[in-house]
């Protein structure tokens, strides 16, 4: 087994995107990891449900929504209907986690719950039972290119914990920092995918960063 890796086209060349990803797609990456920012959960802003439905056309990559917005509701129906094959909402977003979640499966897509760093696994255990995927945050989100907080590593293992003692399946993804140390770290935590954004595409080869990640987490 190896992590499945997530590029995030936050860090790709926007005039260029259909190249960008057809590039990593071609090098086996799994998911495309498209970061939807309202500034107001974050401060940046990012890509609307069109863009969602544009690299549906010409990917068929699992497109993995990471919404960074207050009340996510207001946007499940929206991005479900463009294509987005996973749609993850903040736990610090909604007052609703639980409905926020059961709306997006309600669209029979998978639903993923993302926790900032500063929010502990305890909070998210009532809705572990519905989710596809959960989401740990290892930078606070809103910009690429930041450090890894190593800390998170113990959050990965208490997931991983929890999901032998009930028997569930969900993945757990990592986003923020992502290089070949860190996703190696988390690998062993208990991670099975690795959004990476600036390590992927700011050098001069993203698909031999993605097989070197595939190549650190290979046993
Ligand atoms: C941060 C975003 C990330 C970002 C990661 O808020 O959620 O998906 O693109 O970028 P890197 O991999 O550069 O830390
Ligand atoms: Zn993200």
């Amino acid at each position: 087994m190896t992590i499945k890796v997530a590029p995030s086209i936050l860090a790709a060349d926007y005039l260029n995107l259909a190249h960008d990803v057809a590039l990593v797609e071609n090098a086996g990456a799994e998911l495309l990891h498209i970061d939807v920012m309202d500034g107001s959960f974050v401060p940046a802003i990012a890509y609307g449900p069109n863009w969602v439905k544009a690299l549906r056309k010409v990917s068929n990559m699992t497109l993995d929504v990471h919404l960074m917005a207050v009340e996510p509701e207001r946007y499940i129906d929206e991005f479900a209907a463009a294509g987005a094959d996973i749609i993850g909402v903040h736990y610090e977003a909604t007052n609703h986690i639980h409905r926020a979640l059961q709306q997006i499966k309600g669209h029979g897509i998978k639903a993923e719950v993302v926790i900032n760093p500063g929010t502990a696994v305890s909070l998210i255990e009532p809705v572990l039972y519905m989710v596809d995927q959960v989401l740990v945050m290892t930078v606070n989100p809103g910009f690429g290119g930041q450090k890894f907080l190593p800390e998170m590593i113990e959050k990965i293992a208490t997931l991983d914990q929890i999901k032998r003692e009930k028997g569930y399946d969900f993945d757990i993804e990592i986003d923020g920092g992502a290089n070949d140390e860190t996703t190696k770290m988390a690998y062993d935590a208990g991670a099975t995918v690795a959004v990476a954004g600036s390590y992927v595409y700011d050098k001069v080869d993203p698909a031999a960063k993605i097989a070197k990640l595939k190549e650190v987490t290979a046993d």
